[in-house]
């Protein structure tokens, strides 16, 4: 999933304190209130607006649009406001995958991406869910490991450099293939 972790680690270490400081962004209360929802055309520039990469890479921002047309995207939103989202399809070898996850850059770390990929795994309509994030990016790691996928290989070629790991997840009772 191309350079998401090191842009992460990126703005991390450059700022310290971030943008728009996560308390102004999402607030204790919100913390707790967070809704998902399935993502519509109508969200597409909330997303590229939240999305760090597409600034660095414009083919994200036509992604995106594509996601939204012709995967399932969930939603994360707090007090009205997209602080996050998901894409859900098949692309790996017709698997059920998660195709992109991305949590608004000030709203990281507190769990909002656990939030969202529960919600992803419980649309995965295949007995195996998979996700693949680079081995540089850790926190996408620490997020896998603890929501109980384990390491299924790598591929080298992709990312020259930062290795894609293929996280899997057993599901036990695949959802029927229907939308949200
Ligand atoms: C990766 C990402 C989706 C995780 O979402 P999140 O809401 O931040 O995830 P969580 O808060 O549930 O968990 C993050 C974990 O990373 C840890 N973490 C936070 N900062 C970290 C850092 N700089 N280095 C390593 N781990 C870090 C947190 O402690 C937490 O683990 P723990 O609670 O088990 O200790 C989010 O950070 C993000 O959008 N990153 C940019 C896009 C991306 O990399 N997407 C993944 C590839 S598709």
């Amino acid at each position: 999933m191309d350079k998401e972790g090191l842009i992460d680690e990126q703005y991390a270490d450059s700022s310290g304190s971030l943008p728009e400081c996560s308390d102004t962004v999402l607030s204790q209360n919100e913390r707790t209130d967070i809704r998902i929802r399935q993502g519509t055309l109508i969200d597409e520039q909330s997303l590229k607006d939240l999305d760090t990469v597409v600034p660095l890479e414009p083919a994200r921002a036509e992604f995106i649009a594509r996601w939204l047309r012709e995967d399932t995207v969930l939603v994360a939103e707090a007090n009205g406001r997209i602080i996050g989202y998901g894409v859900f399809n098949h692309a790996f070898f017709h698997q059920g995958q998660v195709e992109m996850l991305m949590i608004h850059q000030a709203c990281r770390g507190r769990r909002v991406g656990e939030r969202l990929l529960n919600a992803l795994e419980k649309l995965c309509d295949t007995p195996r869910f998979y996700v693949t994030t680079n081995l540089s990016n850790h926190r996408m790691q620490k997020l896998l490991s603890r929501m109980g996928f384990r390491p299924g290989g790598y591929v080298h070629e992709l990312d020259p450099g930062d290795p894609e790991l293929i996280y899997v997840k057993d599901i036990s009772n695949p959802a029927q293939r229907t939308r949200l």
